[in-house]
């Protein structure tokens, strides 16, 4: 994506320096646009927690090469103490960030490619490299996809209006800072612009940390896409009243049965939608895809970070950023980060492969390869 012209992924290798990785750190934005460098897994890991990078799709991508990185400094005394230190730096960048599946999934395809490799230490070492950087390039790849997926929904919406303007709502920031490139639920939404199509986005702050008011409304505006910013309560009010043509938003974990973890908030927006006959996608790579859960209420884990995050805000004030308290000193506070929405109130899923409905049948019928024999096979 473009920031002031230029082209940027999330996430990189530093260039002649195969020791560093390099991400936009998204806690400056929008008001500074700060490059950090990488060098050790526990830089990666600090990265992950303390939301340097964010979203499902980075933070795979951000894992990848983590494991990269500490296979780069693993013991190499032996073939036990190597494989030893990776899994424990594994366990390490797992337990950063509890919901988004995808750091999971990336901890376990470098594993399982570095200890499939046959050969000496840096084979395994340059089998993690380009491990990495094929779950960076597989990522952005798979949003392209996406976006052009769910430009059908778009055109159809389009034409339907006689061309007027489509309203579309997102929850967080599911857009190409929250993935390796172009996004999810923001990845239609800018092929649709590109194509032409006029496009206006409804963005919800997302208390506490505002992903929507800070990231999104900040790279709709880089790609010159119209947008206003809302807080997170006004979405109901707006479907009652005609305002908003579709709901997408994007996803942390989704089950396979079609029930979906996303930013805290996203289940009121899809109850809204479902009052107001207003369609509600989610948009996905088949990386957020938890092919064990089957209930997403009783069993996805929800993160729940520090009460500072609610009881203050951040913001620029005179040129500079600065912390403000929200309420009085020490007050209770719960920060809940994600929430569920039931495959029931969801309209259709966009994943690269295509649209589905949000069932078990449907989904295992756009992926076959993880059926395992008993599953249902009456997608409509
Ligand atoms: O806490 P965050 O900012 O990592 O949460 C991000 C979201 O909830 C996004 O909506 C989600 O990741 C979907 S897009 C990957």
């Amino acid at each position: 994506m473009n920031v002031d012209g230029k082209q940027y992924r999330t996430i990189w290798m530093k260039e002649n320096d195969r020791r560093v990785v390099q991400i936009i750190d998204q806690r400056h934005l929008p008001f500074d646009f700060v490059i950090e460098d990488l060098s050790t897994v526990d830089d990666v890991a600090r990265a992950i927690k303390e939301m340097h990078v964010r979203g499902a799709g980075l933070i795979g991508a951000t894992a990848g090469y983590g494991m990269y990185l500490a296979a780069l400094d693993a013991p190499q005394a032996s073939e036990e103490a190597f494989l030893a230190a990776l899994k424990a730096d594994g366990e390490k960048l797992k337990s950063t960030r509890p919901t988004a599946v995808n750091l999971e999934w990336a901890v376990t395809r470098q594993l399982d490619a570095i200890l499939t490799t046959v050969g000496d230490f840096e084979a395994k070492v340059q089998a993690s490299f380009i491990t990495a950087q094929e779950i960076a390039n597989e990522d952005a790849e798979f949003c392209r996809r996406i976006g052009q997926h769910g430009l059908t929904i778009i055109e159809d919406t389009s034409q339907k209006k006689g061309g007027a303007t489509v309203n579309i709502l997102t929850h967080c920031n599911a857009g190409w800072l929250a993935f390796v490139d172009h996004g999810t639920a923001t990845a239609p939404i800018y092929a649709a612009h590109d194509k032409g199509i006029s496009v206006h986005v409804w963005v919800d702050e997302t208390r506490p940390r505002n992903q929507g008011a800070r990231l999104t409304a900040w790279e709709l505006g880089q790609h010159g896409v119209p947008h206003t910013v809302i807080v997170d309560n006004v979405g109901g009010h707006l479907m009652q009243h005609g305002q908003v043509d579709l709901v997408i938003t994007g996803t942390d974990r989704t089950l396979y049965t079609g029930d979906v973890a996303n930013k805290i908030g996203t289940y009121l927006k899809a109850l809204s939608a479902k009052d107001n006959g207003v369609p509600f996608y989610v948009a996905l790579p088949s990386s957020t895809f938890d092919w064990r859960m089957r209930d997403g209420v009783s069993e996805i884990p929800i993160e729940q970070r520090d009460a500072r995050e609610v009881r203050t805000m951040r913001g620029l004030h005179n040129g500079n950023t600065l912390e403000i308290s929200l309420t009085p000193p020490d007050t209770p506070a719960a920060n809940y980060a994600f929430d569920v929405t039931p495959a029931r109130l969801i309209t259709g899923l966009i994943t690269e492969r295509g649209i589905c409905e949000a069932s078990e049948e449907c989904v295992l019928a756009l992926y076959p390869e993880k059926r395992t024999g008993t599953q249902p096979q009456n997608c409509p």
